[in-house]
């Protein structure tokens, strides 16, 4: 039987070849007196799904914020398909091929389904939000949030205020609207937090699909979307990167066990790996400065 992981991997087998779509290099942020990030070395490949883990309060975030525009690093650089985006504004970025989700919901809630994805394929057209302009596109506009509105699978709740949609319906439109510039690459902020298992099931199955080809760098504490999907896990502790590898090699790496993934259930980790990963936080983790 083909497992989801083979799938994961078959599909994404030519992401271990190909060239850095998003790479950091030594990226510090400094707020206040904080070293939020501590001289960071990343690199996504294009195609490939790379997840994001660590404590609460490692940095994960503040990197999204850093790589989509949101505040500008205080040192090092950031790179898109080889171009340097850092100091760049978030529209600019996002015009270069770089979505992103956040991680608290960011919806009209009085706006319907559909208009929620209009709108954002009417910012993604290029266009603004003139009236004349957004007439002018109104039936290109209209067929992509249609397009959208069957791809994340809410047709049934096409003129429901996204307000009164389940939590696992708005993460649904919040992928919609973060896939609507077709961006190449995509930051997904803990896609599946607060979702049932069954909920959470669906929503891999969706980020499987609508993310097949991109690259996609995503933050997750679930570690069965972790392991389930992720071709590359990145673990973030303390602003700084603990290890980039394998799922099976993070897995396995015993600093990455102390500082956020527990021990395993027994003293033989190769026989025990696929053991359940409970997620704990982090209280005294050292930079390993591994670059990735
Ligand atoms: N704008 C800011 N000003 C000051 N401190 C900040 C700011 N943004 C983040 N921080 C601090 O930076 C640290 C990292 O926060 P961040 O939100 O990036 O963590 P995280 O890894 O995403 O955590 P979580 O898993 O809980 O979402 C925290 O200590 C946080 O308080
Ligand atoms: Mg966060």
């Amino acid at each position: 039987m083909t497992t989801a992981r083979q799938t994961t991997s078959a599909a994404n087998a030519g992401a271990t070849q190909s060239a850095p779509a998003l790479e950091v290099r030594g990226l510090i942020w400094h707020t206040g007196r904080s070293a939020i990030l501590r001289g960071l070395d990343l690199s996504v490949r294009a195609g490939e799904r790379m997840a994001l883990i660590g404590p609460n309060g490692a940095g994960k975030t503040s990197l999204f914020n850093l790589i989509s525009g949101r505040v500008a690093p205080t040192a090092g650089a950031i790179c898109l398909n080889g171009q340097r985006i850092d100091g760049k504004k978030p529209h600019q970025i996002h015009r270069m091929g770089l979505a992103r989700s956040f991680q608290i919901t960011h919806l009209f809630a009085r706006l319907s389904v559909f208009e929620n994805l209009r709108v954002a394929a009417l910012g993604a057209s290029g266009q603004g939000y003139a009236l004349w302009r957004a007439l002018a596109r109104l039936p290109a506009v209209n067929a992509r949030a249609e397009t959208l509105l069957h791809s994340v699978q809410l047709q049934a709740r096409r003129d429901t205020p996204a307000g009164e949609l389940t939590h696992a319906q708005q993460r649904a439109l919040e992928l919609g609207v973060t896939l609507a510039g077709n961006a190449h690459t995509i930051l997904l902020d803990e896609p599946t937090a607060g979702m049932s298992q069954s909920e959470t099931g669906h929503f891999m199955a969706l980020i499987r699909a609508l993310t097949a080809g991109k690259t996609l760098l995503m933050v997750e504490h679930d570690m069965n979307v972790v392991f389930g999907l992720a071709d590359r896990i990145a673990v973030l502790a303390n602003g700084a990167l603990l290890a980039c590898d394998t799922p099976q090699a993070v897995r396995a790496d015993a600093r990455v066990r102390q500082a956020y993934l527990g021990p395993l259930p027994d003293a033989d980790a190769g026989a025990d790996a696929d053991a359940a990963i409970p997620t704990t936080a982090a209280t005294n983790v050292q930079r390993a400065g591994r670059p990735c």
